[in-house]
């Protein structure tokens, strides 16, 4: 299965590689929750490598140690609360040892991390991080230091990130940052600010960057990438006070799709996350237009009822959503889909509950990402609405939900039996040194017997002859 939230008891891989040699300083780098803290991290990598710190995977010989943290659910910042007291013993021993704390729960907590926190020197917000050699010349004089302003424009745009701790294969390349939407239970538009798109000339460069250095996928990352809108600068929602000129030259997601596929054909191109109310029908054209770009949707609905829809301030109905499913299938048949789904969102009864597990068997989702509801402190649901299902009817909802997503998957794994796909070597299977773990368009794992000649970063195609839940097992044809 995809790891787009790394399974939270691995959360918090610390990645190492040389970077500059002539470097003497430490940092180890820990990132936790979505894909765009680990992108955001190989930035940070990047700054401070102009600062003179290579990462290491060993803490102890840290000078620096920053985690990238996460806020999504009560659960992500308890991991990283306990991570931080293990650190209490390196800071007796060390005491210029400098603690740090980026990404959400810093811009989420502010000053108060400093307060409640005592080992922490240093809080520094997803916006910020431009900052960082400052803010480390005010910890090394023995002050705490602290930078959470969101800005309207920051995109790192002409940061070229250190690639850490990857297959050398795959790469994450971020197109906007922030979050318009709202939905009532998130707490990303206040870590991360207003949403803004990245200049798509510097979207290619970096592509063709990777390209040229080995790696066969790109990831186009987002909190909501459909919304993507160039146009010189700005939100998407601030579109219509920009000029004719600009207007004319705007590029939209659909058209940013089928500029990445074109510049670098030899790659494959997946992008995440879709919202169902911004992805339309030309993204999906895009999709069938071109055999480089996945034939594979991460498409959160997190419930199947219209009342609860409307609670959660998303922008689309049951049926909008499965009739963009249903376009979706008709432009690119072998297409497959994932989902988020939140169980026990304030006042979801059992009707609504059925709702939701009725819209996945309509579906048939290849996989999904599943999650109790968790109420985050400021968010409009926190405001406004009370978090009234009780915590065990949230885990006996979610537990269904869980189980007839493992029914899904199953049956879209058994699918793919008896066919030949083209699929990309990414590494060795972690069961078996001997085998190959790949991946189809469709995002499904494939594990296979290693060939003599074959190796990390191959297309190859493989027979699939059988399945588990998660997994395809296959061989090279
Ligand atoms: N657009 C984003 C969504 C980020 S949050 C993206 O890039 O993926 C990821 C998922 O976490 C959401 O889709 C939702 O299913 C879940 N989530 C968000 N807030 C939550 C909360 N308060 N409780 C439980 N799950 C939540
Ligand atoms: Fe959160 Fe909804 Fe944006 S889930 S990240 S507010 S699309």
């Amino acid at each position: 299965m995809q790891e787009k939230y790394i399974d939270e008891t691995k959360q918090g891989e610390a990645f190492a590689i040389a970077e500059k040699p002539e470097n003497s300083k430490k940092l180890f780098l820990e990132s936790y929750g979505c894909q765009m803290n680990f992108s955001d991290s190989e930035i940070v990598a990047s700054i401070l490598n102009e600062q003179g710190y290579n990462t290491t995977l060993k803490v102890e010989e840290a000078d620096l140690i920053l985690l990238n943290t996460c806020s999504i659910r009560e659960k992500a910042e308890q991991t990283v609360r306990k991570r931080l007291s293990t650190f209490k013993d390196l800071k007796k021993d060390k005491p210029n040892l400098t603690v740090g704390v980026l990404g959400c729960m810093a811009e989420r907590l502010k000053t108060k991390f400093l307060e409640e926190e005592h080992l922490v020197d240093l809080v520094v917000g997803p916006d910020a991080y431009r900052d960082l050699p400052n803010l480390l010349k005010e910890t090394e004089d023995g002050r705490d230091a602290i930078n959470v302003i969101l800005s309207k424009e920051e995109t790192y745009a002409d940061i070229n990130p250190v690639r850490l701790g990857g297959n050398g294969v795959t790469a994450f390349v971020t197109i906007t940052r922030g979050c318009d939407n709202m939905c009532t239970f998130c707490v990303v538009p206040f870590t991360r600010g207003r949403e803004r798109s990245r200049d798509p000339h510097s979207i290619i460069e970096e592509c063709k960057a990777l390209a040229e250095n080995g790696y066969k996928e790109i990831t186009l990352l987002g909190q909501n990438v459909d919304s993507y809108l160039w146009y010189g600068g700005g939100a998407k929602k601030d579109f219509d006070k920009a000029s004719e000129m600009q207007k004319a030259t705007a590029v939209n997601f659909a058209q940013l799709l089928e500029m990445v596929a074109k510049a670098v054909p030899g790659m494959r191109i997946r992008f995440s996350t879709s919202n169902p109310h911004e992805m339309t029908e030309e993204v999906f054209r895009v999709i069938a237009k071109y055999d480089n770009v996945c034939k594979y949707v991460h498409l959160p609905v997190q419930s199947g009822s219209d009342r609860i829809l409307k609670k959660m301030n998303r922008q689309h109905t049951r049926q909008e959503y499965l009739d963009l499913i249903k376009k979706a299938k008709e432009i690119v048949p072998d297409i497959a889909f994932s989902q988020d789904m939140i169980a026990g969102f304030c006042g979801e009864t059992e009707d609504d509950h059925q709702l939701t597990l009725d819209l996945m068997r309509q579906v048939e989702y290849d996989y999904g990402y599943m999650f109790a509801y968790s109420e985050r402190p400021g968010t409009p649901a926190h405001k406004k609405m009370e978090d009234d299902v009780p915590a065990d009817i949230k885990q006996r909802r979610l537990a269904e939900i869980i189980a007839l997503q493992g029914e899904l998957s199953r049956k879209r794994m058994q699918s793919y039996v008896g066919k030949a796909y083209e699929v990309l070597i990414e590494g060795e299977s972690k069961k078996d040194k001997n085998q190959w773990k790949a991946r189809t368009t469709q995002n499904a794992v494939v594990v296979f017997d290693k060939l003599e000649g074959q190796k990390i970063g191959d297309f190859v195609t493989v027979f699939v002859e059988d399945c588990t839940q998660g997994t395809l097992l296959g061989k090279t044809i």
